[in-house]
């Protein structure tokens, strides 16, 4: 194992980027465009062939390129990648920070985490909330864990690639929330496809279906106001059935299962969601309203 310790802590560069896929690469291209000295590597040498043509020097070794400057940022695959790549590296004089882009669960952001201070090196989880062509705009929102006094060291260098957040002490929380975002991200698109899907049951084009649902439905029915104001009794748990109980959400519900089966559309999503309002109501939340499902997914996957 090449330790970096073999290397000259000269501070070559301001920055290593490790990883050079498609995120990876727009990662490199901003610091680059913002002037700052650049190492990178990548399992795949060539793939650094634009960036060193733009100036960016090219280590001919993980150890090498995490010794070249104080903040390596590694963007891999996942994480079993970033142990197994940054194992070469292990070892350094307490003067290296990793910034860890790459996707993954809060356990393995944990255990980044732990790893990376076995190894005398500063850590931080981050995630990377935008696509490549997106990284660099001053809204692209970078959300990261760990102590705040890192990515504040950090923060004049990493500034270029955009909004950077910082969430808490806890590295899993960057990854936490990554997953609680896209996880409604992808609840909130099959909800658009499974009505684009229902309509198209009946021959209507679904950029009709998607005319009212997004011109109209979202911005007025789903507006993010009025979800917020709903959502601020959350901490609270107060779910006031007043103006619409979970009984009648579940009347909803039955209907959009039963319309999907007369249609013959896929009926699992909407059986999946009746079958969960129908636990909340066995959990005693009929009378509250529909924010009371907080509850039921509070509880984990087993407890009846
Ligand atoms: N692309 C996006 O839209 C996006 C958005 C947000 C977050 N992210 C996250 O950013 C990270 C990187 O994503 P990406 O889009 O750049 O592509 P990716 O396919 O997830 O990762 C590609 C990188 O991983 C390296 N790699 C894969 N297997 C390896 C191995 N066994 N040993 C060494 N290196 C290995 C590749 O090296 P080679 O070039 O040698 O194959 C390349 O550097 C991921 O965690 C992804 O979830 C991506």
């Amino acid at each position: 194992m090449t330790d970096i310790k073999d290397h000259r802590y000269s501070h070559e560069t301001e920055v290593t980027v490790v990883g050079l896929g498609p995120m990876g690469t727009a990662l490199a291209e901003v610091f680059l465009a913002g002037d700052r000295s650049l190492t990178v590597w990548n399992r795949t040498p060539g793939r650094a062939d634009g960036l060193v043509a733009k100036g960016a020097r090219r280590a001919a070794t993980v150890a090498e390129a995490v010794a070249a400057s104080p903040l390596t940022i590694v963007c891999l695959n996942d994480y079993a990648t970033v142990r197994r790549v940054l194992g070469s590296a292990a070892g350094t004089d307490g003067t290296r920070t990793l910034v860890n882009l790459t996707s993954g669960t809060p356990a393995e952001a944990r255990a980044a985490a732990d790893w990376a201070a076995g190894h005398g090196l500063d850590y931080l989880d981050g995630a990377i909330m935008v696509p490549p062509p997106l990284v660099g705009n001053t809204d692209a929102v970078f959300l990261f864990s760990g102590p705040r006094q890192v990515l504040d060291r950090h923060r004049a260098t990493m500034a270029a690639l955009g909004d950077l957040r910082h969430l808490g002490a806890d590295p899993g929380l960057a990854a936490l929330f990554n997953t609680a975002l896209l996880g409604m991200m992808y609840a909130t698109l099959n909800g658009f496809l499974h009505g684009a899907a229902l309509v198209d049951s009946a021959g209507v084009p679904a950029r009709e279906f998607a005319e009212l649902a997004l011109g109209w439905f979202m911005p007025v029915v789903l507006n993010p106001a009025g979800l917020a104001e709903q959502a601020s009794g959350l901490d609270d748990g107060a779910y006031p059935g007043d103006l619409g109980t979970m009984e009648m959400n579940l009347n909803a519900l039955e209907h959009i299962a039963r319309t999907s089966a007369e249609q013959g559309v896929h009926t699992d999503l909407p059986r999946l969601m009746k079958e969960l309002a129908e636990h909340a109501v066995s959990r005693g939340h009929g009378a509250e309203n529909y924010f009371a499902m907080f509850e039921l997914f509070k509880l984990g996957p087993s407890r009846d």
